[in-house]
């Protein structure tokens, strides 16, 4: 049997305008990761078992586009396995489904390597990532390949569209709160919103885009120098910059205002936006009380987390 696992991830800067060619910070999140199992099987067929999103099928039996489906096709067609194996397959995840946490290049990433290394396929990072990327681009419409670099490298990534991707120091640790708003929003619709917006006037827009980079080119900076203190200012920056794109909502600027009234040093939406995760820097010892003061203004759920 194989197993591999992948983290979750958070956009800590540049979400939306990564699409556009500016720079994004995004940093892995271990505390949720999606993990997969692949053994051989006694029944033939390659047995899929997926709790989370209660599937529990044979390969063939499925639309060949649903996307854990679509995964292994892809990997048995890059493979070049043939004829298939008999395999059971188990999937599990605790990142939620569509909460800009990145769950689906999770998903993908973790099956990818088990199904890699069951089959005895060698495959490197670049070849995983490029891979997931195909894969992002069947569901998310027109993705920058962020959320598939940071899963599969799993450290902090410093993006920028069709370059090769940097790892970012982080010269302090520093602490953010993750809250939940509960809200599903799938990433391809605010991604597609935005787009229409872009296409109806794209000067307009792209301004609004390169002020998001040079927050990002800022941040990226201050976070290398060790210099945590001068994120706050940043990241409510970055979030007035989303809510100008239409992509933040009530929910997200409802507990982005409690943070900061509980001693958030800054607040912002996570990810594609409109429901998902938002993010709080905060000071360590301030952790416990902003978690339970977002979890008291409706979020469903809090995660604190170190960037180191
Ligand atoms: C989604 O996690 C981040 C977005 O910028 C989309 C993308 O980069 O593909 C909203």
């Amino acid at each position: 049997m194989t197993k591999s696992s992948a983290p979750g991830k958070i956009i800590l800067f540049g979400e939306h305008a990564v699409v556009y060619g500016r720079p994004a910070l995004a940093v892995p999140v271990s505390q949720v990761h999606a993990d997969a199992d692949v053994s051989d099987s006694e029944r033939p067929g390659i047995w899929i078992d997926a709790p989370d999103v209660n599937l529990h099928a044979e390969l063939n039996t499925l639309p060949s586009d649903q996307p854990i489906a679509s995964v292994i096709h892809n990997f048995l067609f890059l493979a070049r396995v043939s004829p298939f194996p008999d395999l059971e397959i188990k999937i599990t995840a605790s990142i939620p489904v569509a909460s800009g946490l990145g769950s689906g290049a999770a998903v993908t990433v973790a099956l990818t390597r088990a199904l890699a290394a069951q089959l005895n396929y060698s495959m490197t990072d670049e070849e995983v990532n490029a891979f997931a990327y195909e894969i992002e681009k069947l569901y998310h419409g027109t993705p920058s390949g962020i959320d598939n670099t940071v899963v599969t490298y799993a450290k902090p990534v410093y993006f920028v569209k069709g370059q090769l991707m940097e790892i970012f120091k982080v010269g302090q640790p520093f602490t953010l709160v993750i809250a939940d708003t509960g809200i599903s929003a799938p990433t391809r619709e605010s991604v597609g919103d935005v787009r229409r917006l872009w296409m109806n006037d794209k000067a307009g827009w792209e301004t609004v885009f390169d002020k998001i980079g040079e927050v990002s080119f800022t941040a990226r900076r201050a976070i290398e120098a060790g210099r945590p203190d001068l994120l706050g200012q940043l990241i409510d920056e970055n979030q007035a910059l989303l809510q100008k794109l239409t992509v933040s909502s009530p929910e997200l600027d409802r507990l982005i205002e409690t943070a900061r009234n509980a001693g958030a040093m800054g607040a912002k939406l996570s990810g594609g936006g409109r429901g998902g995760n938002m993010i709080a820097l905060v000071q360590p010892e301030m952790a416990e009380s902003i978690s339970a003061a977002l979890k008291e203004a409706g979020a469903k759920n809090t995660i604190t987390t170190r960037v180191l």
